[in-house]
């Protein structure tokens, strides 16, 4: 028998905002959701999601009665007895965390005495629970609770990863908050972890830099394989069994990307050196990513002799397949570099919608891969969407004008692209 839902407000209806509250519809609580964009809350209104997720369209309509969107700061305050706060906190120019957001939904929270609890969910520097306390109680509500509640979910898969977590972290100051929030979770299959509040948004911080690591760590290998005639995906393969070390996050390939790993990375190093502490792992780490972006462009320097007039097709341009998302998406940088170099780049993704301007606004956009690779001196696979598999490479290699394929997520067998022809190259494959 399911308690009667909590009333919660969730601020914020970005991928992280949305996901939360419609799951917290989906375990029975009352959600409103609030945003300041009007056209983002229009849309919801009108039933429309504004992102690609699977599984969130559903899990919106089908909980129409305990679910609703506002722009309208009462309409969301109104008898709610949790403030789930889900704005970003993009990286500013000096590398922090700009948690300017955050601090405009604290403030509007004055004079709402009835809430139990204040949870951030947005990822923030370590330290920062304690300010927003400070907050909290000068805006009159020190009795409030308050708790930080990190985000694990991965994009693609964010519905499942809330209803299925390895674990829920919740860090609060005292046991009240604790038990309200651990009590919100009810029906979440994962165990809950429950720490202090510095511990918990360090938790955060340190499971996507290791995430990073991993990756970085592989991306290493795999040259080190280049150059010894290795095959690291003999090597992933292997390593992986141990199960110390896990099978998870040991794929070669271009670089990660995303709205996370650049910006927490990025968030952990400023927030190290601001304690005076120079972190020396992962800045080798952020290293390797953007030197894998580089040697990408590199072997392709190296096989053309030139990229001037060159004529370059990019298949994928999301950060990661099943997303529309293209933040940080390394496809960004390879195309600058290429048009820097005085290529031509024609691109294909089924999902993407880059912004209408540089780099993308001087590139061509394609229906199909095989269009894309018409008359290309050289393809480059940025992201492994699957449909890259089903393209008659046959056909491909006799229209492009050079068949050189440079393989940067290690999608094609190597022996049936170089039987039809192709000049293959992986990442850290012979
Ligand atoms: C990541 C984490 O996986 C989540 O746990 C975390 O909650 C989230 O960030 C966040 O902080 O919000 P996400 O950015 O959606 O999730 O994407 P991932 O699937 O982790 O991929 C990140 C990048 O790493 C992608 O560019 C992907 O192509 C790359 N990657 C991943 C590799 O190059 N190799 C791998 O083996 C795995």
């Amino acid at each position: 028998v399911r308690t009667p839902g909590r009333r919660v407000a969730v601020f914020g209806a970005g991928y992280i905002g949305l996901v939360t509250g419609a799951c917290f519809a989906e375990l029975g609580h009352q959600v409103v959701v609030r945003d300041i964009d009007p056209e983002k809350v229009a849309l919801l209104r009108s039933g429309e999601v504004p992102i690609y997720e699977p599984g969130l369209g559903d899990m919106i309509a089908g909980n129409k009665e305990r679910l609703s969107f506002t722009l309208d700061l009462d309409e969301a305050l109104d008898g709610a007895e949790i403030a789930y706060v889900c704005v970003d906190t993009p990286p500013s120019a000096s590398g922090d965390a700009d948690l300017s957001r955050l601090w405009t939904v604290l403030r509007s929270l004055e004079g709402a005495t009835h809430l139990k609890a204040v949870v951030v969910k947005s990822t923030v520097p370590v330290g920062t629970g304690a300010r927003v306390r400070t907050a909290l109680d000068q805006a009159g509500l020190a009795h409030v609770g308050y708790a930080a509640n990190p985000e694990f979910t991965a994009e693609g898969r964010a519905v499942d990863d809330f209803m299925h977590p390895d674990r829920v972290v919740i860090g609060a100051e005292d046991d009240a908050a604790a038990r309200l929030i651990e009590e919100l979770h009810a029906g979440v299959d994962g165990p809950v972890v429950v720490m202090d509040v510095r511990s918990a948004e360090m938790v955060k911080l340190a499971s996507n830099a290791l995430l990073a690591t991993k990756i970085s760590f592989i991306n290493e290998i795999a040259t080190l394989c280049e150059k010894t005639g290795a095959d690291v995906e003999e090597v992933a393969r292997a390593v992986g069994l141990d199960h110390r070390l896990g099978p998870h996050f040991l794929r070669p390939g271009i670089g990660w990307g995303g709205s996370c790993f650049p910006k927490d990375s990025e968030a952990l190093r400023q927030l190290a050196s601001n304690t005076g502490y120079h972190l020396q792992l992962l800045s080798a780490v952020i290293e390797v990513n953007n030197l894998q972006k580089r040697r990408a462009i590199q072997k392709l320097k190296d096989e053309l002799g030139t990229l001037a007039g060159m004529r370059v097709a990019l298949l994928g341009l999301t950060f990661k397949p099943g997303t529309d998302d293209m933040r940080e998406a390394p496809s960004t940088v390879l195309a600058s570099r290429l048009l820097a170099e005085g290529a031509e780049v024609r691109c294909w993704d089924p999902m993407a919608r880059p912004a209408a301007a540089e780099p993308w606004s001087s590139t061509s956009r394609h229906e199909t891969p095989e269009l894309a690779l018409e008359g290309a001196d050289a393809a480059i696979v940025v992201t492994e969407w699957p449909q890259i598999k089903e393209v008659d490479w046959a056909h491909a290699a006799a229209v492009m004008r050079r068949p050189v394929l440079f393989d940067g997520r290690n999608l094609l067998d190597p022996a049936s692209m170089r039987e039809l022809g192709f000049t293959y190259m992986g990442v850290g494959r012979p």
